[in-house]
């Protein structure tokens, strides 16, 4: 697979610059990675800021989306959380819909834009939150689970591209392998969209990565989107 990879130091997003770069047909391979040791401008799902300036991977790359387009962000989730655990026994849990979890703490997440008949996936992962990066929630994934140089990280991110691309998984695996990685399967959550509030059991996710949730009424609901809460 030839893999046409640009590492940049500090760059405003990798995202905004992949994007430019294709809507400007700047490449013509299928497979393009851009990866920064720093953002300035980095921006996470809902237009959020994301911040990236400490120890951590971020990268956008191009890839085929899955059959059905929605699961692509939940494989891309499940597939990173396997590739941590094969290469530093470090274990990334997630959370609907596509949140990396790191000892209850939000330590990444995925971003997907189409592009074409491609998908320009982004890859936010930050491996300490003692720039109160994410949230308030603490977590730390110290240096001797994760020893990282910055001439590895460059590294790190086209063998987390590579293995990705190379390791594509069928719609009913994402669904399964989710539900095993999920933080949340089977406990109390909430899901918020705009000022609506829906409290319940999450039950997993439906043939199309919607979340499934038990409702108090003892009725099923489904959410195509939202903010998932978990206690
Ligand atoms: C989320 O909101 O959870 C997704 C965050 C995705 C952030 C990544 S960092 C690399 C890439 N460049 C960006 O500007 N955003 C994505």
């Amino acid at each position: 697979m030839k893999i046409n990879h640009q590492h940049f130091e500090t760059l405003n997003s990798t995202q905004s610059y992949l994007k430019e770069a294709l809507e400007n047909n700047v490449y013509q391979d299928a497979f393009n990675l851009i990866s920064a040791d720093r953002q300035t401008d980095g921006y996470g799902r809902q237009g959020r800021k994301w911040n990236s300036e400490h120890r951590g991977l971020f990268m956008s790359f191009t890839l085929r989306p899955n059959e059905i387009l929605t699961l692509t962000s939940l494989e891309i989730a499940v597939l990173v959380s396997h590739f941590f655990r094969e290469k530093f026994q470090l274990v990334i849990y997630l959370k609907w819909p596509n949140d990396l979890i790191y000892q209850d703490g939000k330590c990444g997440g995925i971003l997907l834009q189409t592009f074409n008949n491609q998908v320009i996936i982004g890859i936010g992962l930050n491996f300490s939150d003692s720039y109160r990066a994410l949230s308030s929630e603490k977590f730390e994934i110290s240096p001797n689970s994760l020893p990282l140089t910055p001439d590895s990280t460059k590294d790190l991110c086209l063998e987390t591209y590579r293995f990705i691309a190379g390791s594509r998984l069928s719609s009913s695996e994402i669904i399964d392998q989710f539900s095993n990685l999920c933080v949340h399967i089977d406990k109390r959550c909430s899901i918020s969209q705009g000022e609506d509030v829906f409290e319940g059991i999450f039950l997993g996710c439906g043939k199309n990565g919607e979340a499934v949730m038990q409702t108090n009424d003892g009725t099923n609901k489904t959410f195509f989107s939202g903010t998932l809460r978990y206690s």
